[in-house]
């Protein structure tokens, strides 16, 4: 005849090579029997660490949790239960587990299986695809609007080129083929916009030194011109005194758009036009703020602006890209991008970005 002490060293360690947390809980909710799964799963040391205590003691609180609840429910009408549930430890953190709860004799059976981890990627799969969703939505507004911005130039050179075809007039001729010329150009730095947000999105983030007044200086000698025309005065305020790392293809983007709008929409009513940039670098961050005083942004559209194809008015042309690629190409950066404007006095656009150096 087989020892009865055998038997039950037998069965205690087949329920401790259990993957399942398996527990007897009395009807004064204390607990009788643990196998070693359920000290894992409710983080304690040993079995001693829980038999002979209460839930309460253990668990301060679970008293008024929804899994006391439905447990109470299973002890008073001998009901049995199997659902999934989320537990909130002592230390602050979380579990989820699938439960199934059997009345027995001597109070409740409670098996556990630990499905933290399952739930954690099913949250990450729900995010992924809310994101995607977003995306395939973006993706379609992007095609359509880049479609129909780039039909309305070659609509209008279509036009154009009749009416060469048809006058005789040189000096006719010549006017038109310089509007055919300005609508080329107006698809081009369209195109280039595209290709920059592509760019952003595909390329990885390459870092070298920068010199930020260089930068600014050279962005500022390309629009020289347009600059003297309009009598726009340039305030330059950097303080540079630490090496700065970041990508240079992506800063010197950022900077041009954010240069080319606070020329582009300038106040030409305005006689003392100008437009400050200031700069400072510490080891962990680069603040630039762009401040100009032209026409300003209505408070309604001040959020609005860094959506994709996003314009306050279409008086001035362009296509409502640059500050959406901006604000991409900033966040790709570990920066981020803000704007400050009273309407028909002034604009400050705020860039915070990373440096790389740390
Ligand atoms: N400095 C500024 N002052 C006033 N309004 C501005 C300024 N910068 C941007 N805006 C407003 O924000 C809108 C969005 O700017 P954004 O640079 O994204 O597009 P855009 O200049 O219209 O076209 P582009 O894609 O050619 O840059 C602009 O249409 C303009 O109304
Ligand atoms: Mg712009």
């Amino acid at each position: 005849m087989v020892n009865p002490n055998t038997n039950i060293f037998l069965l205690e360690n087949a329920l401790d090579n259990l993957l399942e947390g398996f527990q007897i809980i009395s009807p004064e909710w204390k607990y009788l029997y643990v196998n070693k799964s359920v000290i894992k799963q409710s983080k304690c040391n040993s079995k001693e660490d829980l038999i002979g205590f209460t839930m309460m003691e253990k668990f301060p609180g679970i008293e008024n949790t929804k899994l006391f609840k439905v447990l109470s429910r299973c002890m008073l009408k001998g009901n049995s239960k199997y659902f999934e549930n989320k537990f909130d430890f002592p230390d602050g953190t979380q579990g989820w587990f699938e439960l199934r709860i059997e009345p027995i004799p001597q109070g409740l059976f409670i098996l556990s299986i630990d499905i933290t981890e399952r739930k954690q990627a099913e949250k990450e799969i729900e995010i992924k695809s809310a994101d995607l969703l977003k995306a395939n939505a973006e993706l379609d507004r992007f095609v359509y609007s880049v479609a129909h911005d780039l039909r309305s130039p070659l609509t209008s050179i279509l036009g154009l080129l009749s009416f060469i075809e048809q006058d005789d007039n040189e000096f006719e001729k010549i006017k038109h083929l310089n509007l055919i010329k300005s609508r080329i150009e107006k698809m081009d730095e369209f195109i280039k916009n595209v290709l920059s947000y592509s760019k952003n999105n595909r390329i990885e983030v390459k870092v070298q030194n920068i010199s930020i007044r260089k930068e600014i200086d050279d962005k500022l000698n390309i629009y020289k011109n347009l600059l003297e025309s309009n009598m726009i005065d340039i305030q330059l305020e950097i303080d540079q005194s630490v090496p700065f790392y970041c990508d240079h293809t992506r800063f010197s983007m950022i900077i041009e758009n954010l240069i080319s709008n606070a020329i582009k929409y300038h106040d030409p009513k305005k006689s003392n036009r100008y437009i400050k940039i200031k700069g400072n670098a510490d080891i962990n961050v680069v603040n630039l703020i762009f401040e100009d005083n032209g026409i300003g942004i209505p408070y309604k559209h001040q959020d609005k602006i860094f959506k994709m194809f996003y314009r306050v008015s279409n008086q001035i042309p362009g296509s409502g890209l640059g500050l959406f690629i901006v604000k991409e190409t900033l966040e790709k950066l570990g920066g981020k991008i803000w704007v400050d404007s009273i309407p028909k006095i002034k604009t400050s656009f705020n860039c915070e970005i990373r440096n790389y150096l740390s």
